[in-house]
């Protein structure tokens, strides 16, 4: 599914480092870390009326990587939610939002890898734009599984929330070759990771599966979803997963903050039914509860 323009984010301001922008207008140095090395770390938040889904959960996640990429000057959670609430309210925005949160290392006063010479603080992005869910939940996407392998932790650590997104952007080029929504990702071992851009689940006999979270970003969407199976009696595994389990899967969903819950209904060319009532089931389970998991900035 291509994102299209959406006329109304045509003059929205972003907030840089202390200040709004117009989108215009809104730009990082070339000495920025982001431009130099992808050294940022990010989080991809939705906005309805009643809060920010999983607020703290997000936050924790950004600061925790920014933590492992030893970053020396890391915002405060209040401060982050300050900068947050003063981008909404100058878009007057407050429903079917999504924010792209980002910590760059910051600008450096030469170019280079080293952080000492990163001397001018980091550098916090909130750019919040209209946006419905990437993918229409009702029809399901089509998913190809990739050559291009996910991140193992004795190469770079998937729990680690870094803006160097190369691997995945590979492999959403190879879906996007075969006419497909979205690439599918293994680990170094061959069992399935996550999607280019999302988590995955598997629903077979009665129990839920999804891979452990060795070689996947541990999606906040997934975690609801665990706690979800858990607080209705719905048995939960994670386990190493193959191709072949998914194609004979009885249901097969993907799980993230930009699309939610979505059916897959195709992979490598072998249909997936979305007919399974568990799958059903979590999906409203998880669409009833959405603006309980929403969390006020201020
Ligand atoms: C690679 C990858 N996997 C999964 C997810 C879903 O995570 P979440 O549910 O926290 O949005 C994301 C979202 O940013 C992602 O980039």
């Amino acid at each position: 599914m291509l994102q299209q323009f959406d006329e109304r984010n045509r003059d929205i301001k972003v907030f840089i480092k202390d200040k709004l922008h117009h989108r215009d207008e809104a730009k990082v140095s070339v000495f920025d870390s982001s431009v130099q090395g992808g050294d940022a770390v990010w989080e991809g938040l939705r906005v309805y009326p009643e809060g920010v889904v999983c607020l703290d959960k997000h936050l924790t996640r950004l600061h925790e990587s920014a933590k492992t990429l030893a970053f020396v000057d890391i915002p405060s959670k209040k401060a982050i939610k300050e900068a947050i609430q003063k981008t909404l309210d100058a878009n007057g925005m407050n429903d079917e939002v999504h924010i792209r949160l980002t910590l760059t290392r910051g600008e450096k006063i030469t170019s280079g890898m080293d952080p000492r010479v990163n001397q001018n603080g980091s550098c916090l992005i909130v750019l919040a734009e209209w946006k419905p869910l990437v993918y229409d939940n009702s029809s399901g996407i089509k998913v190809i599984s990739t050559s291009q392998r996910r991140n193992a932790p004795q190469f770079l650590d998937s729990k680690i929330h870094h803006a160097n997104l190369l691997n995945n952007i590979l492999a959403k080029i190879q879906a996007n070759v075969a006419g497909k929504d979205a690439g599918l990702m293994l680990d170094e071992r061959g069992f399935v990771a996550e999607l280019n851009g999302s988590n995955i689940f598997m629903v077979k006999e009665g129990v839920i599966y999804t891979p452990y979270a060795h070689a996947c970003l541990p999606g906040i969407t997934r975690g609801t979803v665990i706690e979800l199976c858990k607080e209705n009696n719905i048995p939960i595994e994670e386990a190493d997963l193959t191709l072949s389990q998914l194609y004979n899967a009885d249901g097969v969903f993907a799980t993230g903050t930009m699309g939610e819950l979505t059916p897959i209904i195709e992979i490598d060319g072998r249909a997936i039914l979305d007919k399974n009532e568990l799958q059903q089931k979590i999906r409203s389970l998880f669409k009833n509860n959405i603006k309980g998991y929403c969390e006020k900035l201020t």
